[in-house]
């Protein structure tokens, strides 16, 4: 067995950003939509940077616009997902893309992804969580309605709220109302920062909108005090590595800050972003880590501990899925 066989939890995955390439051409083939833009001769999703990347995940939601179509999608993302070993996920769901915003849309939306969710539990053995999502370049106005979206759907499945999106556009306490709005709703938050924003980014990420955990958070490493405040604030990284290789970020994992940061005692999980996307997988995610860091079946473990404390789910769950990973 290799490190790339453990069991794994996963904390940071958009939703629309996990479908393959072939489940959107199939959609367009079957509603007549012509996407042939979005894709390289060799059938991936083709972009050049993240603006584009963000356009062209855009483009390949304009034939995700039922709630059968993300119960498809539900369905083959945790098919895939525990093919890789995952036995807990958290996803990224954005009822801008699910009924636009309108509430009484997302709650059919949201009804078929966990119908799906049910089946794959039964099938696979995985469990899935959903953190309601903004979409940070859509703007606070926006921002505010994915929040009473959220709150409206708050509960043992929605667990979380959080933003993605560009990261250049605006500065997080523009988006302070939605996530108190999402707290006082008692959900967990967290929000994308230090990917493309550097320090400053993440601080204003902890400090401004009090979330308990960051989507990559890794420029953090670029500032000694920023590094000290996150290990107080015990806030957790969502990293993905892959993700950040691809964008551009970092030259290859072994330039990768995660095991500095791990090793200043920040508290870092591991997740594939928008696997598809980035031609990555958990299990390749564990396999280039214990390549580039020399990472054994006990720092995996140590991974796993940190993201399943960090897991936006009720102790219950906690313990069920705690006991999955130990069954090895
Ligand atoms: N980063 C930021 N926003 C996103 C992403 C991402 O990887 N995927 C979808 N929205
Ligand atoms: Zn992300």
């Amino acid at each position: 067995m290799t490190v790339a066989d453990l069991p794994k939890i996963e904390l940071h995955l958009h939703h629309e950003g996990a479908a393959p390439p072939a489940f959107i051409r199939q959609l367009a083939h079957e509603k007549r939509v012509d996407l042939s833009g979005i894709f390289k001769s060799d059938g991936s999703y083709d972009f050049r940077d993240f603006a584009h990347f963000l356009s062209v995940y855009e483009a390949a939601c304009e034939v995700l616009k039922s709630p059968e179509d993300f119960r498809r999608l539900t369905l083959a993302i945790l098919q895939e997902s525990a093919a890789n070993g995952v036995v807990y996920s958290e996803t990224f769901l954005s009822p801008d893309f699910c009924g636009g915003g309108d509430v009484h849309a997302w709650r059919d939306y949201l009804s078929a992804i966990q119908d799906a969710a049910d089946e794959a539990e039964r099938a696979y053995g995985i469990t899935l969580r959903g953190v309601v999502t903004c979409v940070r370049h859509f703007g606070p106005d926006q921002a505010r309605q994915t929040a009473l979206c959220a709150a409206e759907t708050a509960g043992n499945w929605i667990t979380g709220f959080g933003m993605g999106g560009n990261e250049a556009i605006g500065a997080q306490a523009d988006f302070k109302w939605a996530f108190d709005c999402a707290r006082e709703a008692g959900l967990r938050l967290t929000t994308h920062a230090g990917e493309f924003g550097g320090p400053q980014s993440v601080r204003d990420a902890v400090r401004d909108l009090g979330v308990e955990r960051v989507g990559h958070g890794v420029r953090a490493i670029e500032d000694p005090s920023l590094v000290r405040e996150l290990v107080d604030r015990e806030v957790t990284l969502e990293v993905c590595p892959g993700s950040n290789v691809v964008l551009g970020l970092f030259p290859n994992f072994r330039a990768h800050p995660i095991a500095q940061l791990r090793d200043h005692g920040v508290k870092v999980t591991v997740s594939t972003d928008d696997p598809p996307f980035f031609h990555t997988s958990m299990r390749r995610e564990y396999k280039m880590l214990a390549e580039a860091f020399g990472w054994d079946a006990d720092d995996f473990a140590a991974l796993n501990d940190t993201a399943l404390g960090a897991a936006f789910c009720d102790e219950e769950t906690r313990a069920r899925v705690k006991k999955r990973l130990e069954r090895t």
